[in-house]
């Protein structure tokens, strides 16, 4: 019986796929039928080996056709059994494959570059772990300053020159060593601050960075991007209100509040006065400017930082912040 007849018979005695695919393995794979053939070319006196090698060929190639050929056939018939045999229901609901969804925070990230692109704005990214220059320094708070004590900041190293950024204004510097002005840029991202956590604190939150420089801008440009803004995302006039803010890398600087969607008289979330606070800005300070390598004779530029996180709560009603990063399905499913 030659190779290829005893591996014909090992197929026809096969009941099932599974065999065939055995038997596949232990006759090419597993060094057993036609490899024997192989291995004898080197011992065969130098004219037979041509022969021999074509012949292995052939053989190692119609193997495995018929076998591919029977594997294919079994599997067909197992599966036809299976569908009209007895216990077979096609009215059982098959089992739904599991959907992710976009997180509330990535949805308004998301609203946001399209609006500022659309205003001409390009979208920049910065690094979370962040130089102490451009998170502090470069922004006009030096390292004896009292205004570092508004950002409580996670230091990566004794010396501190290395932090978790305490907000995205860092990306300000950045933008302006990146860009050649005129230019309007927004920097998005995760933000760190050792804070003891309430219903509007986590440690760990989102704001926007918005950036324009060009020459004579005034707080008139600044108000108005803002209630473009504003209205964009809430689809109407929102209560706002403007009050004076400090911030060392402005000047002037402002806080813009929201009214409080949760509550008419005071809740946790407004630390009961109605209002939310929701967009720092300001003038960008001259100083800044010259940090950033731009001259603040001939130019000016205005900047804020939009709490994100809290923008997400006031949209989707969202009453506690730390529900946003505690990864819980029961809270993230309700956006799917
Ligand atoms: C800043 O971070 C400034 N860099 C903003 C700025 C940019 C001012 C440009 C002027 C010009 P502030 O610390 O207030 O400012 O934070 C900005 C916003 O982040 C706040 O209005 C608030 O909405 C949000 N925020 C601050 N701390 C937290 C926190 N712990 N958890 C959640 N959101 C916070």
């Amino acid at each position: 019986m030659s190779d290829r007849e005893r591996l014909l018979a090992q197929v026809a005695e096969a009941k099932e796929a599974s065999v065939v695919a055995r038997i596949r393995d232990e006759a090419l794979e597993k060094q057993k039928l036609v490899p024997e053939l192989f291995a004898s070319i080197p011992g065969l006196p130098p004219e037979q080996r041509k022969a021999r090698g074509l012949e292995a060929n052939e053989l190692k190639r119609s193997c495995e056709e018929v076998l591919a050929a029977c594997k294919a056939w079994f599997e067909t018939a197992a599966l036809a059994s299976e569908s009209s045999g007895a216990g077979f229901d096609a009215t059982i609901p098959g089992t739904k494959p599991e959907r992710g969804s976009l997180h509330p925070l990535t949805r308004v990230q998301r609203e946001l570059e399209d609006l500022f692109t659309s205003m001409g704005y390009v979208v920049l990214d910065g690094p979370e772990v962040e130089l102490d220059w451009y998170n502090f320094e470069a922004l006009n708070i030096p390292r004896d300053h009292p205004a570092r004590d508004m950002q409580d900041t996670f230091r990566c190293d004794p010396q501190g020159n290395v932090v978790l950024r305490t907000h995205t204004s860092p990306g300000q510097v950045r933008a302006m060593e990146r860009m050649k002005p005129p230019f309007r840029a927004i920097v998005p991202g995760k933000v760190f601050r050792q804070e003891t956590t309430d219903a509007s604190h986590e440690h760990t939150f989102h704001q926007m960075e918005g950036l324009v420089v060009g020459r004579d801008l005034s707080v008139g440009h600044l108000i108005g991007t803002m209630k473009t803004l504003l209205r964009t995302i809430f689809g109407k006039e929102l209560e706002v209100r403007l009050r004076p803010g400090y911030f060392p890398f402005v000047e002037p600087g402002f806080e813009l509040d929201a009214r409080c969607p949760f509550c008419t008289q005071g809740c946790s979330v407004c630390k009961r006065s109605t209002w939310v606070e929701l967009l720092p800005c300001g003038m960008v300070h001259p100083n800044v400017l010259k940090h950033g390598g731009i001259d603040p004779e001939v130019w000016s530029g205005f900047a804020f930082g939009l709490g994100l996180s809290r923008l997400v709560m006031l949209r989707y009603g969202i009453d506690d912040v730390r529900h946003l990063l505690s990864g819980d399905l029961r809270f993230l499913e309700q956006f799917a």
